[in-house]
């Protein structure tokens, strides 16, 4: 199998899911879980930020970079999913300012329907990077070229914010896409390894924890 990126996708995927039905119970006449709704949609926004700038930097100019312009729609859906997000944000700061509760849970829906089609059209743009860029990335570069693309982010990394980082997507993942994590660790930043795997591996399961030991050559 060729190495593979965009596995944080799976991650992405649960925190678009996990506000769709956060919005779908709130009840938009109590002030306390419009704030909820507001504080996770902002955490969404800074990430799903984060995650397009560093496609377009790194993914993307590598293709640009062998005259690749498969990327180009994607890069369009970058720009609209920003204009999204500030029409979906106009929409949460209206329904603080609705005068009645009926106008707070009518906005509220529209809030509802206009999340909902954005997350469809953010699986969509996460689909057409998986099964369209990756074969084209993979197709230009070697798997060792690819393994690359992180090495500046685990250089910069400490070990506490490897841990951090593994926290966040694991618990999204299956034991090869953990092992493929660790595996890049090991390889790029092998002085932080030992550290970071130790910050991690008890919140593995006891079985997970002997394969992977195994499978990285860990020393006991
Ligand atoms: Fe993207
Ligand atoms: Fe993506």
């Amino acid at each position: 199998m060729r190495y593979q990126l965009y596995r944080e996708h799976k991650y992405v995927s649960s925190a678009l899911n996990d506000l769709e039905r956060l919005i779908a119970k709130t009840d938009f006449r109590n002030p306390q879980e419009i704030i909820l709704v507001e504080q996770t949609f902002q955490s969404l926004t800074d990430m799903l930020n984060g995650h397009a700038q560093y496609e377009n930097d790194r993914l993307h100019t590598l293709l640009k970079n062998r005259h690749s312009k498969i990327h180009e729609h994607a890069e369009e859906d970058h720009a609209h999913q920003d204009e999204q997000l500030l029409k979906i944000q106009g929409i949460i700061n209206s329904i603080s300012n609705a005068p009645t509760d009926e106008e707070k849970v009518s906005i509220g829906y529209t809030l509802y329907l206009t999340y909902r089609k954005f997350v469809a059209d953010n699986l969509i743009h996460l689909h057409e990077e998986e099964t369209m860029l990756l074969p084209e990335l993979q197709r230009l570069y070697t798997d060792e070229e690819l393994k690359q693309v992180e090495a500046p982010t685990y250089k910069k990394m400490t070990p506490e914010e490897m841990i951090g980082m593994m926290k966040v997507l694991f618990p999204h993942m299956n034991p090869s896409d953990r092992l493929a994590f660790l595996s890049d660790i090991k390889e790029i930043q092998p002085e932080k390894f030992n550290a970071a795997w130790h910050g991690i591996a008890p919140t593995l399961s006891q079985d997970e924890q002997t394969s992977l030991s195994k499978q990285l050559q860990i020393l006991s």
